[in-house]
């Protein structure tokens, strides 16, 4: 286990808290597409979900990267990314739960749902509440980092 805080993933927030999706790059630097390998700050995964996190921030920044701007939105992508991100997450409760960090499966969970539930509105083709959702819903990212790095410091 590295010995390192995941502060730095939220400390400087422009969406609604959390830097794992804020070094998206926008559809402008990717040439308009997305899925692009993001460098910034990603290392060689050490254990499996940290692994699955760095593809969840993949996934992450590609609904970020849909729902920016209102004009163009991709949902059928939004909802496939949203949904394989709610996928890596529920091993938050099951094979990957870390009991020493107190409700983590609760906010793994938690954070499940909040895809899942973008993940469906974007399948229905509602791009205003999937954004809607995608802000205000960020968070759930940053309580579990922050919940991680009080046990592990
Ligand atoms: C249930 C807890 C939990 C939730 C929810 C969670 N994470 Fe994480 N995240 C972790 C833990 C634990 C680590 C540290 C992984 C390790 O060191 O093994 C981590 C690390 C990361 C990393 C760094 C990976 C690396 O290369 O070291 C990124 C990026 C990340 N998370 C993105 C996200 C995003 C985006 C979300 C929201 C969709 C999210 N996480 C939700 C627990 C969580």
């Amino acid at each position: 286990m590295q010995r390192r805080t995941l502060g730095f993933l939220c400390a400087a927030a422009a969406i609604a808290g959390c830097t794992a999706v804020d070094d998206a790059p926008t559809p402008a630097d990717a040439g308009g597409g997305h899925g692009r390998p993001v460098e910034a700050s990603t290392t060689a995964a050490t254990t499996p979900w940290q692994a699955s996190m760095q593809q969840i921030k993949e996934h992450l920044q590609i609904v970020r990267d849909q729902l920016q701007d209102t004009a163009v939105a991709d949902l059928a992508a939004v909802s496939a990314a949203a949904n394989a991100a709610a996928g890596l997450l529920s091993d938050g409760y099951g094979r990957y739960e870390d009991r020493t960090v107190p409700g983590f499966a609760r906010m793994a969970r938690e954070a499940e749902s909040w895809c899942l539930q973008l993940a469906s509105e974007a399948r229905q083709g509602h791009g205003a509440i999937a954004r809607e959702l995608f802000v205000t819903g960020i968070d759930h990212c940053k309580r579990c980092h922050d919940a991680v790095d009080k046990v592990r410091g």
